[in-house]
């Protein structure tokens, strides 16, 4: 299995800081955001890793992860030319992705729990795809989830009355049908290529499966959430605490 980067958008939530960086750049306590992605990646055993971003600020990723052998992984990059979507930036790593499923993580999200296993177990067994759901105070801001037992029965993007408290989270585990899907599919009312019609495309073949996180989970695309991000981070065990 492959893992994708998405570290493509404007970051116009965070503005001045993104005014002359990108937003997966910026420090989140020791580190800068896109460590803590690729290291949910690489913590399951993902080698191949690709990471699209924007042109403006490509330059930089490529300047703080090279090849990506101080990590032990090979490391792609490629570029989004437009803020197309989430999906429009998956789309971008079908070529990367060669026919393997892929494992598709958002370059803002950072997870308490540790999901290695449960990546390990799609990529052993790769059949439609899976996503991880979290309660949240504000589901608003989220791909909302319905489901009944193990299954979801749909998915609502930012809903204005949200159904239930879980939002799908930005990590997703795809099959290789997955590009065939984002080629057929249309740009929503905002013009993106939205991830949850991707999504709900696997709902409604029966093939999408989930996993409830037990930790903390959180993006880090508002001021709110990147201070929480701060705040998670500095508790992670990995987190480098200086006397
Ligand atoms: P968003 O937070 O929805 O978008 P954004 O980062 O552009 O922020 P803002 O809305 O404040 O302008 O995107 C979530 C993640 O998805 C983001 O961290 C990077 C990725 N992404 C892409 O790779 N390409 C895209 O075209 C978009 C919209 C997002």
């Amino acid at each position: 299995m492959k893992g994708v980067i998405l570290a493509g958008g404007l970051g116009t939530r965070l503005k001045p800081i993104t005014n002359v960086t990108n937003k997966h750049l910026l420090p989140v306590y020791d580190r800068p955001m896109i460590y803590y992605p690729l290291e949910t990646l690489a913590g399951a055993g993902l080698k191949d890793i690709l990471i699209v971003s924007g042109p403006e600020h490509a330059g930089h990723f490529l300047h703080l992860l090279g090849s990506g052998k101080e990590f032990g992984l090979r490391l792609s990059y490629e570029l989004q030319d437009e803020p197309g979507g989430i999906a429009q930036a998956l789309g971008l790593a079908e070529n990367f992705a060669d026919n393997e499923p892929v494992a598709a993580i958002l370059g803002d999200n950072i997870f308490e729990d540790d999901l290695s296993q449960a990546i390990r177990a799609f990529a052993a067994d790769p059949q439609g795809a899976h996503v991880f759901l979290k309660e949240v105070s504000d589901p608003k801001r989220f791909g909302v989830a319905v489901v009944e037992g193990e299954s979801i029965v749909e998915i609502i993007e930012k809903p204005a009355k949200p159904p239930t408290n879980l939002a799908v989270t930005g990590l997703y585990l795809y099959d290789v049908e997955v590009f065939k899907i984002i080629r057929a599919l249309k740009p929503s009312a905002r013009g993106e290529l939205e991830i949850t019609d991707v999504n709900n495309a696997y709902v409604t073949s029966g093939t999408m499966r989930y996993t409830k996180l037990k930790g903390e989970w959180t993006d880090a695309g508002t001021f709110d959430s990147l201070l929480k991000a701060n705040l998670l981070a500095a508790r992670r065990p990995q987190a480098r605490r200086r006397a």
